[in-house]
């Protein structure tokens, strides 16, 4: 045998300003697949990830919520964490970028880059918001289009035009934070000079660290020159302050990845057999990959190798790009209900249907892969229950019915288990080079094999004959040792399953050599059924919830004004049904008061009839003074999910127009209406 492998892989940093969806989902669950391969095989593997909990858009959240970004930054990653851990993504370590370890890896890496020459200073002009009192990022900024004079659009390009601009060509700016017009100011920003590593970049992009489409992509960038990379952002800035420059952030892209490294050094100090420095130094001989989509390539295939060779870092064995997820064959969508939180998909589906689907559908390429509702639907009852779980469920009542679970008799079906074994090094393969889809084909084809022959030998026809209860002990046995095998080559996908049927096999947790051996002469345990059918009720029900995610975001949480109600999300048609389901009643305003620490909540008291709510409403702007309101009648949604906030729980939705600000317009019914009447 040759030695274990020692492996560290990553996953891209999730943000901490929102919550994780099946479009993260693909690239957390290919990590962990591969990683859990790579244990099962035996090698020493350790899989790193935390939250990227720096810049300004983290920052802006938590004022708007009213919290620190501390505060933000932990409730999410528990929220994180706890989806991760319930897709049974196993990580060795979730940190943050926010630590300690971060802040003094940033920091030297930073000085080692700074020292060696390799950081520029200079002055730059961007766009301040004066009443805010920050600079801009170009997503902050809107105004008209300088091509097509569309409305509306960011600071770097036209989503009516496609066209692309600098921020200062754009008519009309505005901050889209305080709406203030902004102004141009100077400043000093430092530049990460990535020129320096032209030369090296060009030959590691093609020295079979990146897929072939990457590279050449990366090919053009390197081709017209590298720019200098601007790597400081002026406080106000949720991050860590530059050594020895006051009032300067690192900008979070520089010490995002580095993240990575601080993860792994956390990990070191509660797992002494790992050595940092090992995994590391420049001349590691371990191995290094990166999970990531494609739309952050250059950060990890340009800047990151950078400033691992100009700091005397080993740089990674290879990147490994993923495209993206899309939901029915369109980018996921929110009022399509096809934009499914992770939570949102756990409360009516099981983990390892999607694990599987994401496998049987994951090759090597970067191509942008879709979840097809009805096809996963299809696939998971057929492979799964169908196939793999159907001959465990065929054969162990014979063996417990007729040998009270012991399994006897020899090897049944020769051609079979030879197939089985020599299947296997390219069933490895598969999964070594990320073509998961591969693999599960592979494995189905066996199961296939499996099934006809079991149909073929019929243990329930002979079981009804005379005598030949050994033979249908044999077949039986035959059909669980070849479960037993197809549970190990899946036991990266469903380990949830390998679980139970090591559970039911009554063995040790299975590795993947164990494949070549079988059972003789054993005791099993009573058979559970271990996966029983998608039912299609249960993903409409999940894209139903999705859309009332929005809802619940927009009545609750979205701010009024920015633009935001204006940008009409829901304007996609939708049912009668689903309109009916909507229960609008008249409500009396009993009471409305201002909530401390919120600045534009209003808390009102609701009487709608036979009950009161208590609802949470972003209309304060217009309404200074809330005693007015009271004694009026509105409109509410009744049946929204409540939600729970800061400040207490929101128990459904006043309806308003206008665009925000002070022009918000609460709807009333005429005269003579009564609270708790429903609205039709
Ligand atoms: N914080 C950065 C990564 C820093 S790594 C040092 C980031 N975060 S993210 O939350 O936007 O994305 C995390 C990962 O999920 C990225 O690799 C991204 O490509 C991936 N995906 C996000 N949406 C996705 C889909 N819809 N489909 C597939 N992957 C997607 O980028
Ligand atoms: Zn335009």
């Amino acid at each position: 045998m040759s030695e274990p492998r020692q492996i560290l892989v990553t996953s891209a940093l999730p943000y901490a300003n929102g919550s994780i969806h099946l479009g993260h989902m693909l690239e957390y669950i290919q990590t962990d697949m591969w990683v859990r391969f790579q244990k099962l095989r035996g090698n020493q593997c350790i899989y790193v990830c935390a939250d990227d909990a720096h810049g300004s858009a983290i920052m802006l959240r938590a004022e708007k919520e009213g919290i620190s970004p501390e505060q933000l930054i932990a409730n999410v990653q528990a929220e994180h964490s706890g989806d991760f851990a319930e897709f049974l993504v196993d990580f060795d370590n979730f940190h943050s970028t926010h630590s300690d370890e971060n802040r003094e890896l940033s920091s030297m890496i930073y000085t080692r880059l700074r020292d060696a020459g390799h950081i520029a200073n200079r002055s730059v002009t961007q766009y301040f918001d004066p009443e805010k009192g920050m600079f801009l990022a170009d997503r902050f900024i809107k105004g008209t289009c300088p091509k097509c004079a569309a409305d509306d659009q960011y600071g770097d390009n036209c989503e009516k035009c496609g066209a692309t601009y600098a921020p200062t060509e754009l008519k009309n700016p505005k901050s889209a934070i305080s709406g203030a017009t902004p102004v141009l100011k100077d400043s000093q920003h430092f530049f990460f000079k990535l020129p320096d590593f032209q030369a090296m970049l060009q030959q590691w992009t093609r020295s079979g660290t990146l897929q072939d489409a990457v590279a050449n992509k990366l090919a053009e960038w390197l081709d017209s020159g590298l720019q200098e990379w601007d790597i400081s952002r002026d406080a106000p800035y949720f991050g860590f302050e530059i050594p020895g420059e006051p009032g300067k952030y690192f900008y979070v892209w520089l010490d995002a990845p580095i993240g990575y490294m601080a993860s792994f050094k956390n990990l070191c100090a509660r797992r002494p057999e790992l050595d940092f420095d090992a995994f590391w130094k420049e001349d590691s001989t371990a191995e290094l990959y990166h999970f990531i989509g494609k739309d952050i390539v250059n950060f990890h295939a340009l800047f990151w190798p950078a400033m691992l060779e100009g700091s005397g870092f080993r740089k990674p064995t290879a990147i490994n790009v993923h495209g993206y997820l899309t939901v029915n064959g369109a980018k996921m969508s929110k009022s399509r209900g096809t934009f499914i939180k992770a939570r949102t998909y756990l409360d009516h589906l099981a983990p390892e249907y999607l694990r599987y689907y994401y496998a049987a559908k994951l090759g090597r390429g970067v191509d942008d892969l879709d979840l097809n509702l009805e096809d996963f639907v299809q696939k998971v009852n057929s492979d799964l229950v169908g196939k793999v779980v159907n001959i465990a469920s065929r054969c162990a009542g014979f063996i417990h019915k007729g040998n009270d679970g012991v399994l006897v008799g020899g090897d049944a079906a020769p051609e079979l288990t030879e197939a089985f074994l020599a299947a296997a090094p390219s069933i490895a393969e598969a999964y070594e080079a990320r073509d998961f889809a591969r693999a599960m084909r592979e494995i189905m084809g066996l199961a296939d094999r499996a099934n006809a022959w079991i149909a073929d030998k019929a243990p329930w026809s002979l079981a009804k004959q005379e005598g030949k209860q050994d033979e249908v002990q044999a077949i039986c046995a035959q059909g669980v040792n070849l479960f037993r095998q197809l549970v190990i080559f899946l036991k990266p996908v469903l380990p949830l399953l390998a679980a139970d049927a090591e559970a039911f096999l009554n063995v040790a947790p299975l590795t993947w050599n164990d494949h070549q051996s079988r059972l003789e002469n054993h005791q099993l345990n009573a058979f559970k059924p271990l996966m029983s059918r998608i039912e299609p009720a249960k993903v409409e029900a999940m894209i139903a919830a999705s859309k009332e995610d929005l809802l619940a975001a927009q009545g609750n949480t979205a701010p009024v004004g920015n633009g935001e109600l204006g940008k009409d999300p829901l304007s996609a048609e939708i049912e009668f049904d689903t309109f009916a389901a909507v229960d609008l009643r008249v409500a009396l305003i009993v009471k409305a008061e201002a909530v401390a620490g919120a600045d534009k909540l209003l808390q009102l008291t609701l009487d709608i009839g036979d009950e009161r709510r208590n609802v949470f409403s972003g209309i304060k702007s217009a309404y200074p003074d809330p005693s007015k309101l009271e004694g009026r009648l509105t409109m509410m949604v009744a049946n929204l999910k409540p939600r729970k906030m800061r400040f207490g729980i929101s128990e459904g939705m006043v309806m308003a127009a206008g665009p925000g600000g002070e022009e918000i317009y609460l709807l009333s019914p005429d005269s003579g209406a009564k609270p708790g009447q429903r609205i039709k």
